[in-house]
């Protein structure tokens, strides 16, 4: 074997509860922003799918926690739905929801597979998000207590708790980018989103503290590292800014204790400074994680400014820099997105050397495609293309660890095919396919390939 993870590797993939869960006539769940926005705003999903029909995984967990055991999983990353969970995000629990958890947790436990919770993966709530979700600061403690409530239900068995899947999305493609609901554009208040954001993690954080509970808490991040075009200072100027605004901005408050002095120093000059109190930077700064989580998947290349940016425009990091399209690329057509395995290689040393070598797993890395059904032959979809993907990412990520890197697992996105936000069920991502019109879920190649890796711990 020339490729082998430690023995107690976290083997597995990631999924979220908006994603996989889908709906039930009388399941007691309250709205969140996605069952609202997929329904009125249609029309931004692809063929319209909804989140009423997501996967099934409300209605199939024990089958499909049975195919997790099937294909070697030890370890499965979901999400609560905080809607399920607390219909209207303050106030009374669901009971519903609370048995369906918990049973998902016991299930995921009795057949060996370690529940790897989350408490917050895009989801607002729509009572909440009327107010103005993590605009308000009335939600960051809907939301402590929300954590509180989950800890108390489900922490006595959960060992491995993540306050944020990938904390700047919710700000920057709600509130700038325009692809998630409300879709604002509007940098101070994707600033002020993502501050609060920071914020409520660390409250969830200190409450999960002081619950004296015995397990691990901490994020999932997306980091996409960055590459300039050139070395001509330009260009290095702009992957500067890139990586300041996109990573340093939430990985430095969470993992240093504090937002970078650049980053201020230009919020300031541009007058873009959300409203941040010195209880906020005192929170932050004592606030520690156990555990980070990295989702890979691209990487950005970036260049010098071709054109000034109009002053009278929207404020955005894209002032600074430029996309670089590299000739030669690799892309992932589906996606549109470059295919750049050593990225994780050079995000495992990032952590290393900038981020005291915290221990971190792979949360999310897969190959998103689109038209899977054309690659079915005897029954299965034959995805060579993704055990090639997740051997070369794997190769990386090895060689980081042989150097040291304390990566403790990985979990590729995603388990079955599930719903995502705005591409609906567009690309393919499981290790199982769902025949979305059929319910029927069938492993993939890639699945009866990992299924065998997981066992040997490895491969040639
Ligand atoms: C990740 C998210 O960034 O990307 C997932 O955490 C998402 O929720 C995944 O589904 C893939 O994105 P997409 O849009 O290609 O499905």
């Amino acid at each position: 074997m020339n490729i082998e993870f430690p023995k107690s590797f976290f083997w597995g993939a990631a999924s979220s509860a908006t994603q996989a869960e889908g709906r039930q006539a009388g399941d007691g769940k309250g709205e969140n922003i996605w069952d609202y926005a997929s329904k009125k705003y249609n029309h931004r999903f692809y063929e319209g799918v909804t989140t009423e029909n997501t996967s099934y995984f409300y209605r199939d967990y024990q089958e499909d926690i049975q195919r997790m055991q099937d294909i070697s999983f030890n370890s499965f990353r979901t999400s609560i739905s905080w809607s399920r969970l607390i219909p209207d995000g303050i106030g009374d629990v669901n009971p519903k929801a609370v048995a369906f958890y918990n049973d998902m947790i016991d299930t995921l436990i009795e057949k060996g597979v370690e529940p790897f919770i989350n408490l917050y993966h895009f989801d607002m709530p729509m009572e909440l998000q009327k107010i103005g979700g993590f605009e308000n600061r009335e939600v960051i403690t809907a939301y402590k207590n929300y954590a509180k409530t989950c800890f108390e239900l489900f922490g006595d068995r959960v060992k491995y708790w993540f306050t944020f899947n990938e904390p700047m999305i919710p700000a920057e493609a709600g509130y700038l980018h325009d692809r998630h609901y409300p879709y604002v554009v509007d940098f101070k208040r994707a600033a002020t989103v993502l501050h609060h954001i920071i914020v409520a993690h660390c409250e969830a954080v200190n409450v999960y503290r002081e619950s004296k509970q015995e397990g691990k808490i901490g994020i999932i991040m997306d980091v996409i590292p960055v590459y300039p075009r050139s070395q001509n200072p330009a260009d290095l100027y702009a992957a500067e800014m890139a990586d300041l605004f996109y990573t340093k901005s939430v990985n430095d408050a969470i993992l240093k204790g504090k937002y970078p002095e650049k980053l201020k120093e230009v919020l300031v000059k541009y007058d873009q400074l959300p409203g941040v109190t010195e209880e906020d930077i005192a929170l932050i700064g004592e606030t520690k994680i156990d555990l980070l989580g990295i989702n890979y998947y691209r990487p950005r290349r970036v260049k010098a400014k071709e054109c000034l940016p109009n002053p009278q425009g929207v404020f955005s990091p894209e002032w600074f820099f430029d996309e670089y399209v590299m000739p030669g690329r690799r892309m992932n057509t589906s996606r549109g997105i470059e295919i750049y395995p050593k990225g994780i290689y050079d995000i495992a040393k990032k952590i290393q050397t900038e981020y005291d070598n915290i221990d971190w797993f792979v949360s999310e890395n897969g190959i998103g495609i689109e038209g899977e059904e054309a690659f079915i032959a005897e029954g299965i979809v034959q995805d060579q293309y993704r055990i090639d993907f997740l051997k070369e990412h794997l190769r990386y990520l090895n060689k980081a660890m042989e150097e040291g890197s304390n990566c403790l697992g990985y979990h590729m996105w995603t388990f079955v095919d599930c719903w995502s936000w705005g591409n609906a069920y567009k690309n393919r991502y499981g290790f199982y396919r769902l025949d979305l019109a059929t319910g029927e879920k069938t492993v993939k190649k890639s699945g009866l390939w990992f299924k065998e890796m997981v066992k040997e711990n490895g491969f040639d």
